[in-house]
């Protein structure tokens, strides 16, 4: 059957879209400048924990599939989803599916821990940012704690986000479409 550009609706809004690619581009550079070039590095962990706060407050008021209560399914559900992905059954979303929704819950903390403890360093090491004042009535070895968490979190992120790139693609190739695409242009196709 010929397929007119009319069976594609709207999945991702705007802001979701923005969200992502701000996200994806501020996560390399923070892991790529680290020590080299702190200011670029903090300034990337601010406007990360600027897009959480955002993401999580358009959670509730965006638009259908950008909600949490579209993507956010118990572990039973993830848990099932998964094996039916394993063996080739699983089922197609427009939205994320759950497997994808959990990996959204995830990458969410593991990013909000990472910039937390970025804060705890940098307070500690260069009694500079928010947490500067705390941190200068903590133990040495709390600073140095700090800084050991932020190099794991920052770490296991970069790991999720190569489960979630791989999630994406298999999922793309399971149901024979471009999930890459649709996070740059918005749309999916309503049937197969
Ligand atoms: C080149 C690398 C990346 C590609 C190709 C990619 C691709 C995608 C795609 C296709 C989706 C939608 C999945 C679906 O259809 O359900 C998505 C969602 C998402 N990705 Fe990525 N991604 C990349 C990197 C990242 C990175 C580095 C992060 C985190 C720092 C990230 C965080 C997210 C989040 C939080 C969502 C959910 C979007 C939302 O609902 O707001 N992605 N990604």
């Amino acid at each position: 059957m010929h397929r007119s550009p009319a069976t594609e609706i709207k999945v991702w809004d705007i802001p979701v879209r923005l969200f992502h690619w701000s996200f994806a581009s501020c996560f390399f550079i923070a892991y790529i400048t680290e020590d080299d070039f702190l200011s670029l590095h903090n300034n990337a962990g601010y406007a990360i924990l600027g897009l959480i706060l955002f993401r999580l407050t358009w959670g509730f008021i965006g638009t259908k599939h950008a909600r949490f209560s579209d993507f956010i399914q118990p572990p039973s559900t993830v848990v099932a989803y998964i094996k039916q992905v394993i063996s080739f059954r699983a089922k197609r979303y427009l939205g994320h599916n759950p497997a994808g929704g959990a990996m959204v819950f995830a990458l969410l903390l593991a990013l909000t821990l990472t910039c937390l403890t970025g804060l705890a360093t940098y307070g500690a090491e260069q009694s500079a940012g928010p947490l500067a004042d705390f941190m200068r009535t903590q133990p040495i070895a709390i600073g140095k704690a700090a800084e050991e968490l932020h190099e794991f979190l920052a770490n296991f992120t970069l790991l999720l986000i190569l489960f979630h790139i791989a999630g994406v693609l298999v999922a793309s190739f399971q149901h024979g479409e471009n999930l890459i695409r649709s996070m740059f242009t918005g749309r999916k196709q309503l049937t197969d």
